[in-house]
């Protein structure tokens, strides 16, 4: 049995779905594909990027402690699917830079190798549920409800509060492009946890940030709190406004769009490095480069932009592809 998970890159709207906010992400034409055979009591699976096969034995009662690492995001699956069937096999991927999901995209893959067939919001909560116990990280749902809800041609305007999930063509006379940073960094040990508790402690005062304006921030005194929901009400907005340029072919607008989308996720949520700031001025500074930003998490790993065709030499582009499936 062969299974594909797609990556994804989120084209705006970060750090805003843990607190039901909006994200316009798209699966990628790139991803992680499992190539197993079913076998009982146990889970054991070759990486051609990790040297440490996962060896995991079923049922797994608490996989936080799975080695090697990344052992831990099958190893979360499958205690969170109650697994007592398993596989043996290989695990090829094609997502090897920071910033694609690909911890999300091995949960999903693992998900539908063990024979799950919820919907996809289904598995994308039994995968979201998986990140956190297996990592400790206190993820959202966009990654996992993006690869496993990808729709070809189309990002995917997803509101994280009713979790409904609108496709939206991407227009075909502008390229994804993503580039690397460099910057490796992993969740585990980031700030995440920090920025996404800064968002609770907000909420505490003012009610959900998806509902509150800016003007109910005169409420808090803290000034760094005061940044990250500035952060969040403004980012929801850009994702309206972005999705509605790129339908509407308004390329620049978009591109600026995402340009203060960085600038938002460097000043008020502070989660740009030096790194990613001097990539995106880079590559905004590119002919036919309408806008750039991080995207993802932050801390390192990818940038995205919006190019015209062959506008930028660097990076590679990607285009919105199809959920994650079962290939044969
Ligand atoms: C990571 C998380 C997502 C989301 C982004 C930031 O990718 O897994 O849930 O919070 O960061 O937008």
């Amino acid at each position: 049995m062969r299974v594909f998970a797609p990556g994804r890159v989120n084209l705006i709207g970060d750090h805003t779905d843990y607190v039901g906010g909006l994200v316009f992400p798209m699966a990628i034409d790139r991803g992680i594909t499992l190539d197993v055979l079913p076998v009982s009591n146990r889970i054991e699976l070759r990486s051609d990027r990790f040297d440490e096969p996962a060896l995991i034995d079923l049922p797994v009662a608490n996989a936080s402690a799975i080695q090697p690492a990344w052992a831990r995001y099958v190893g979360g699956v499958a205690c969170e699917l109650g697994a007592t069937r398993g596989f043996v096999g290989h695990v090829f991927s094609d997502l090897a830079i920071a910033g694609l999901s690909s911890s999300a995209a091995l949960e999903v893959s693992t998900a539908l190798a063990l024979g799950y067939s919820g919907t996809p919001l289904e598995v994308a909560k039994a995968c979201q549920r998986a990140e956190q116990a297996a990592s400790g990280v206190p993820c959202g749902i966009m990654d996992q409800l993006a690869i496993a809800s990808g729709v070809e041609g189309s990002a995917l305007l997803i509101d994280c509060r009713s979790l409904e999930v609108s496709p939206r063509p991407v227009p075909t006379d502008v390229e994804v492009v993503v580039v690397d940073s460099g910057q490796q960094r992993t969740l585990v040990g980031s700030e995440y946890a920090l920025r996404r508790a800064q968002c609770e402690a907000v909420e505490a005062i003012v009610g959900p940030l998806r509902d509150a304006r800016l003007a109910d921030l005169d409420q808090i005194d803290d000034p760094t709190l005061g940044a990250r929901a500035r952060h969040v009400i403004n980012e929801n907005a850009r994702v309206v406004d972005f999705a509605d340029s790129l339908e509407s072919g308004e390329l620049s607008t978009a591109g600026e769009l995402m340009v203060e989308s960085h600038r938002s996720l460097a000043n008020e949520f502070e989660v740009s490095t030096d790194e990613l700031d001097e990539l995106v001025a880079e590559l905004c500074a590119t002919k036919g480069v309408y806008g750039a930003r991080l995207t993802g998490a932050g801390f390192g790993g990818a940038v995205v932009a919006l190019a015209a065709p062959g506008a930028l030499t660097r990076g590679f582009v990607v285009r919105a592809s199809d959920r994650a499936r079962v290939l044969d």
